[in-house]
């Protein structure tokens, strides 16, 4: 079904390799359109948990956009490319299940706005990141520009935008944009020990953290009122009764996504 996205479902997490490793996985229609039906099947797949995106190779997470689609586009062509961009990261930065980025290599511009858009990141020691548009003569368009600032702070993040210039994966982890750094062999053993942790809590209260962590960046929604909302939703979970119960009776809890 996918031609340049390999897809594992194994212990309920759901691995994304994307897979164009002769043009470092660089981001085309198909990949984004491959993506944008990926992650739709983790909504909606009962079966899937969580999920790691990552690259084909040993070399590039992904290696930007593609380049060879952006010659001879018009202003609004140009615009609907980034908007296009903005709605697939948005349906990954939006999904009630975790989806982690696992960098084991170059996340250059739209691979930098993809793993960005991931909930959190795991880098391999060889991770490059940066949004190198400038040097294109252009912006970012797929939200680099927005999370980053996000994620690194506005001084940082207008350093990388407009020198061009990557960081490497021990900066990433000082700036605070991935969590960990392993090396390559040891980077999805990792981010899989992680997301089994993940995999056992309550499914509707994770949905409910993404939800109002990403209310906090969205202007259009007030973020503690967001919270206030999820917090009381899980109120009549029978996840949130099983948690609390188990505490009180010092036992494991057993979460049943309901
Ligand atoms: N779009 C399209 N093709 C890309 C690409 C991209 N973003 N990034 C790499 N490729 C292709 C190269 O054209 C090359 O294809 P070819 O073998 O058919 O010529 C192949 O991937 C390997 O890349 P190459 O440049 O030869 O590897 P390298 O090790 O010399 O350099 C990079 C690696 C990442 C430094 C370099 O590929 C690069 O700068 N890529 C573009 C990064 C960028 O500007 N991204 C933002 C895009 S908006």
């Amino acid at each position: 079904m996918y031609t340049s996205l390999l897809i594992n479902i194994e212990n309920g997490i759901c691995t994304i390799t994307i897979n164009r490793p002769d043009k470092l996985n660089a981001l085309n229609k198909t990949v984004m359109d491959e993506l944008e039906a990926a992650t739709a099947e983790i909504y909606s797949n009962p079966g899937i948990k969580s999920a790691i995106i990552t690259g084909a190779g040993a070399k590039a997470f992904v290696a930007g956009a593609d380049i060879s689609e952006f010659q001879g586009l018009s202003n609004e062509q140009g615009m609907k490319l980034a908007q296009r961009g903005q709605e697939v990261f948005f349906k990954i930065e939006d999904c009630p299940k975790p989806i982690v980025a696992a960098v084991n290599g170059f996340a250059l511009g739209g691979g930098c706005e993809l793993a960005m858009a991931c909930h959190f990141r795991i880098a391999s020691a060889n991770a490059k990141f940066g949004q190198p548009e400038v040097n294109l003569g252009l912006t970012p368009g797929y939200g680099g520009t927005q999370r980053l600032v996000q994620l690194v702070g506005k001084g940082r993040a207008i350093e990388m935008l407009i020198s061009g210039n990557p960081i490497d994966a021990a900066t990433a982890l000082q700036y605070g944009l991935v969590n960990y750094v392993v090396s390559q062999e040891e980077l999805i053993p990792k981010t899989k020990q992680i997301l089994d942790l993940i995999n056992t809590k309550a499914p509707i209260a994770i949905g409910g953290c993404i939800a109002a962590a990403n209310a906090v960046f969205d202007q259009k929604i007030d973020g503690y009122a967001t919270e206030v909302s999820e917090f009381g939703k899980c109120f009549v979970t029978a996840d949130m009764k099983e948690g609390t119960s188990a505490f009180l009776e010092k036992r494991k809890a057993n979460f049943t996504g309901k």
